[in-house]
């Protein structure tokens, strides 16, 4: 058993009202870290606010309520070590081959699942700097865009590969300040995302993966705990994949 000890470190996670962002926050807490939660949705019941947890409830291609939601963690808590950009969309049905998308959905999701992390690692960056420790940030990204698909997402597998651009440019530009930056592949994970998988969706995708079964949130949680804790401190710019297996088909 692997333990973790977060105390007295701060972390910014996107997507703390969904899946995996959900997930990571709770390792975080139990680590002893304090955390700024930040989503569209209502706070989770298992989130309860206190000296170690601020949940704000917003949009993250609104740049002001970002900066302002990081700002008043940075106040609150006094410094800022750790940002994991996990909210994300698939719009299922809407994001197809880029020959027929509809622009606005195509800009939507650049909006959502790039722009909006521009805009924390705009906010959270100086704050770390401020807080002199060095820091990582973790981005999430998608086996998906690292091949090719017969049913194509085009504007969710471009944004996402861009997701891998942005993380190894800003791992170039502040690896001497020891801030770091690397992102996660999740494989196929039942998360509310996959909320429209049938039992024999799941049993058909889990025979499929060669670790037989199909992802859960904790496994990513797992791989993010690690990728901003010390234990990775000499790890900056890189990928990790987390599919049970699954690119080793392709
Ligand atoms: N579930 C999978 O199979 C899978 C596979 C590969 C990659 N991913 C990626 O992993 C990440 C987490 O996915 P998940 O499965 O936990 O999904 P999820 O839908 O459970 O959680 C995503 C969260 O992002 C939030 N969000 C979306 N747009 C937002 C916005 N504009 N402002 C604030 N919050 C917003 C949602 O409200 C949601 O709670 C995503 O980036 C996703 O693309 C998921």
């Amino acid at each position: 058993m692997i333990k973790y000890d977060f105390t007295g470190r701060v972390a910014v996670v996107t997507g703390a009202g969904g899946g995996m962002g959900l997930a990571l926050t709770e390792k975080l807490l139990a680590a002893g870290a304090s955390v700024l939660g930040i989503d569209l949705k209502d706070k989770p019941a298992s989130l309860v606010e206190g000296d170690r947890l601020t949940y704000a409830q917003g949009d993250l291609t609104d740049e002001a309520f970002v900066a302002g939601a990081i700002n008043a963690a940075y106040t609150k808590f006094g410094r800022i070590d750790y940002l994991a950009n996990i909210a994300g969309v698939l719009l299922f049905g809407k994001d197809v081959s880029l020959l027929d998308i509809d622009m606005a959905v195509w800009d939507r999701v650049m909006d959502i699942n790039l722009k909006s992390m521009v805009h924390t690692v705009r906010a959270a960056v100086p704050l770390m700097r401020k807080s002199g420790n060095g820091g990582s940030m973790v981005h999430f990204g998608t086996i998906q865009c690292l091949r090719g698909d017969t049913k194509p997402q085009d504007a969710y597998v471009a944004g996402k590969l861009a997701v891998v651009a942005m993380s190894k440019s800003v791992a170039m530009q502040l690896a001497a300040e020891g801030i770091r930056s690397n992102v996660i592949h999740p494989g196929v994970t039942l998360t509310p995302m996959q909320e429209r998988w049938s039992e024999d969706d799941k049993k058909a995708v889990a025979d499929y993966v060669p670790m037989k079964r199909v992802g859960r949130a904790t496994d990513m949680a797992d791989a993010a705990m690690f990728l901003l804790s010390d234990a990775s401190s000499y790890v900056t710019g890189t990928e990790m994949i987390v599919d049970g297996g699954l690119m080793l088909k392709y």
